[in-house]
């Protein structure tokens, strides 16, 4: 089937998308059209049983202070004393204050729980590369982590989650002060076993 797509282009897209930290964004605001694109790009990932299992929750302006304030907080009050690290509490209350926009990727399980679990892991993730390649298209900087309160239990009421829903991580968005290296991968041939006959 002959594609309507500039294949050169998408090859060099998938290739040169890189996460970019917090460190490298300027600061400055990303057009919320832009965030809307990459949701509306996110909702098109495969989905097994159409159950459409991504959800997100997008901080920007005085949320961000929130969500940092939050994940600061819970640290504080869940790490003994004597483990307590203070440029580590420091890191999670100013580092979101870089992103312009910091989206929570959540996976909402489905009622019945028909589809495995892991399914709806995996189309969320599929929904979060859509967002990693928007990014990239858009020039704007993004990645995702699974730190903070990722894997909290305080993450649930914080972001209203219902009992069986997951938390992911967060997909940090910035414009690009100093943009990531090239990328760097051992080759597909060394992960690949083909069947032939
Ligand atoms: C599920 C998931 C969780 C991640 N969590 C973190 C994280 O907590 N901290 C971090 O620095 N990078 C995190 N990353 C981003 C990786 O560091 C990044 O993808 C990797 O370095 C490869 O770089 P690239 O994305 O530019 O190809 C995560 C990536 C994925 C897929």
């Amino acid at each position: 089937m002959s594609a309507n797509f500039n294949q050169e282009e998408f090859n060099r897209l998938i290739k040169t998308r890189r996460s970019v930290f917090p460190a490298q964004y300027s600061g400055e605001q990303v057009a919320p059209q832009i965030i809307e694109q990459m949701l509306e790009n996110a909702n098109w990932a495969p989905t097994h049983g159409l159950t459409e299992p991504w959800r997100f929750v997008v901080f920007s302006g005085a949320g961000i202070q929130k969500l940092a304030d939050f994940q600061a907080q819970v640290y504080q009050q869940t790490t003994p004393a004597e483990k307590f690290e203070e440029t580590k509490y420091e890191k999670l209350r100013n580092n979101p204050r870089r992103a312009s926009h910091i989206i929570a990727i959540v996976m909402k399980r489905q009622e019945s729980g028909k589809i495995p679990e892991v399914e709806e892991i995996e189309a969320v993730a599929c929904a979060v590369q859509n967002m990693y390649l928007t990014a990239t298209v858009y020039g704007v900087g993004a990645y995702w982590t699974s730190g903070g309160i990722t894997y909290r239990p305080e993450a649930k009421d914080f972001l209203g989650l219902g009992e069986a829903d997951k938390l992911l991580g967060f997909f940090y968005v910035g414009q690009i002060a100093k943009p990531s290296p090239q990328g760097n991968r051992k080759p597909i041939a060394e992960k690949v076993t083909w069947v032939l006959e």
